[in-house]
C-alpha cells in the first residue's frame, strides 16, 4: 500500500516535471517598477547563530538505496528540563531525523549537527538514540528509510521530505505505529498523521527574491528574466515561486522558467545554457531559487562569456554564494537562520519524545497540507545583498568573517566592512 501510494504520487511529479522543464513562459511586457525599500532587514534569528559546523564525520551520509539505519539500545537519561517542567525522561525510544539531499550544502554542514547539539543538550544520547539517514534527492530511498526507522524503535520522526506530496503515506504508516511525525522544513502534504511543522515563511522567501532583483533592475525598461525554479516536488519549491511570481508579474518580462529536478546545480547549468541559446545571451536578471541553482545559473553565465554579469537572486547563505555576493557575481541571497529552525525541532522531538505536549507558545501558527491544519512554528527569512552581509550572516554568527574573507576576498571584505 505504502510503495504503491509513493509510486503513483512520484510518476505524476515526473510527468509535470520534464512538462514544466520544456516549456518557455511570455509574460506580458513591463513597465518601470518603483524602487522597493532597501532590504536591510535586521538579523532575525533570536540567538546568536552558531559557528559553522563542519559536516559531522561521525554521522555517515547515508546513500539512497542501502541506507542503514543507525540505531542502539537505549540509555536513559535522565535529560536538563525542556518546555513546561517536563524532565525529559527517555520513554526509552529513539528519534529519527530524515533529510532530503546532499546536493545542498545546509543539510549536513547546518541542520543535522544543530539539531544533534540541541538534543545533546537536553540530555538526549544522540549516538545511541538518534536514528539518522540522508535520502541524497531519492523519494522512494527516503520511504524505505521511514520504514526501517520505524522499523528500529524510532518513537518521533523528524522528516524532512524529498517528496512533500509522497511523504504522506510515510506520516501515514508512523500514525499506525502511534509515531508522531514532524514535518520539518518542508510541509509533508496529504496526510492527518502531521503533529507539527517547523519552517519558514517560504512565499516571504520568494517576495524577497523578487523585490530585490526589481530593486537590482530598477531603471530598466521590460527587463529580460530568467527563473529557475526549485525541485517540482518539494512544497517549499512552490511557495517561493508563488512569492516571486506575485511581485515580477507584470513588471519583467519572464522570458525563459525552469522547475530543477533535485534542486541540482548541474541541472540548473543546463537550463540556463538552454535560457542563453534561446534568448541570444540577453538576459537582464535571474530569479534563481537558492544558492545552489545560483550558482549553477552563474557558472554558464560566464561559460557563455556574458559581461557584465546580470544580477542573480539565491538562497541558504551559503559560503560560495556570500563570497559571490562580495565580488558583484551574485546579487543577493536568504538568509535564513537554521538555529532556531533545527533547535526548535529538536526542543518539539524531545518533548513529544517524553510523552508531553509543547509549549502552547512556542507553536503559535497552522498551516493547511491538504487534510488538516497543521500547528506549525514559522520563522522569517531575510534578504542580504552585499550592503547587508556584514550585519546579517557576519553579526549573527552564521558566519565569521574568517570563513569568508580568504586571501581572494580579503579586499571585497573591506570595501563591505565585513571584519
Ligand atoms: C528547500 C529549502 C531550501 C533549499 C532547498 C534545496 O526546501 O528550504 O533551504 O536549500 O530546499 O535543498
Amino acid at each position: 500500500m505504502l510503495l504503491k501510494r509513493v509510486s503513483s504520487a512520484l510518476s505524476l511529479v515526473t510527468v509535470g516535471a520534464i512538462l514544466l522543464t520544456a516549456c518557455g513562459t511570455d509574460a506580458p511586457t513591463a513597465t518601470a517598477v518603483p524602487a522597493a525599500p532597501a532590504t536591510t532587514a535586521p538579523t532575525m534569528a533570536a540567538t546568536a547563530a552558531p559557528p559553522v559546523v563542519a559536516t559531522d564525520p561521525a554521522v555517515p551520509t547515508m546513500t539512497a538505496t542501502t541506507a542503514p539505519v543507525m540505531a542502539a539500545t537505549i540509555a536513559p537519561t535522565t535529560a536538563a528540563t525542556s518546555t513546561t517542567g517536563t524532565t525529559g525522561a527517555m520513554t526509552g525510544g529513539k528519534i529519527a531525523i530524515l533529510l532530503p539531499e546532499t546536493k545542498t550544502a545546509r543539510y549536513e554542514s547546518q541542520d543535522l549537527p544543530l539539531f544533534k547539539a540541541k538534543l545533546t543538550a537536553l540530555g538526549f544520547d544522540v549516538e545511541k538514540n538518534l536514528i539518522y539517514s540522508n535520502a541524497n534527492q531519492d523519494a522512494s530511498a527516503q520511504q524505505q528509510q521511514a520504514e526501517a526507522a520505524l522499523t528500529n524503535g524510532a518513537k518521533v520522526l523528524v522528516l524532512d521530505p524529498v517528496d512533500s506530496a509522497a511523504a504522506g503515506a510515510i506520516a501515514d504508516a508512523a500514525k499506525a505505529k502511534g509515531v508522531p511525525v514532524i514535518s520539518y522544513d518542508r510541509l509533508i502534504k496529504g496526510s492527518d498523521a502531521v503533529s507539527y511543522y517547523i519552517s519558514f515563511d517560504n512565499e516571504q522567501v520568494g517576495k524577497l527574491q523578487g523585490q530585490s532583483l526589481l530593486d537590482a533592475l530598477k531603471g530598466k525598461t521590460n527587463p529580460t528574466v530568467v527563473m529557475i525554479n526549485g525541485s517540482p516536488t518539494d512544497n517549499n519549491a512552490t511557495l517561493f515561486k508563488k512569492g516571486a511570481h506575485s511581485v515580477l508579474d507584470g513588471k519583467v518580462n519572464i522570458a525563459k522558467e525552469y522547475d530543477t529536478p533535485d534542486w541540482s546545480p548541474d541541472k540548473a547549468q543546463g537550463e540556463m545554457q538552454q535560457a542563453l541559446t534561446a534568448l541570444g545571451n540577453k538576459v537582464d536578471g535571474v530569479l534563481a531559487a537558492n544558492d545552489g541553482t545560483g550558482g549553477g545559473a552563474i557558472a554558464a553565465m560566464k561559460a557563455a562569456g556574458v559581461t557584465p554579469l546580470p544580477p542573480v537572486t539565491g538562497q541558504d547563505a551559503e559560503l560560495a554564494a556570500i563570497q559571490r555576493i562580495l565580488v558583484g557575481e551574485q546579487y543577493m541571497t536568504i538568509y535564513k537562520a537554521i538555529k532556531p529552525e533545527a533547535e526548535q525541532a529538536a526542543q518539539l522531538a524531545f518533548t513529544l519524545l517524553g510523552g508531553k505536549t509543547p509549549d502552547a507558545g512556542m507553536v503559535s501558527s497552522k498551516v493547511a497540507n491538504g487534510k488538516i491544519d497543521v500547528p506549525s512554528i514559522l520563522l522569517n527569512p531575510v534578504a542580504v545583498t552585499k550592503a547587508t552581509v556584514a550585519s546579517t550572516v557576519v553579526k549573527d554568527g552564521f558566519w565569521k568573517a574568517s570563513d569568508i574573507c580568504t586571501s581572494e576576498y580579503a579586499k571585497a571584505c573591506t570595501d563591505a566592512g565585513v571584519k
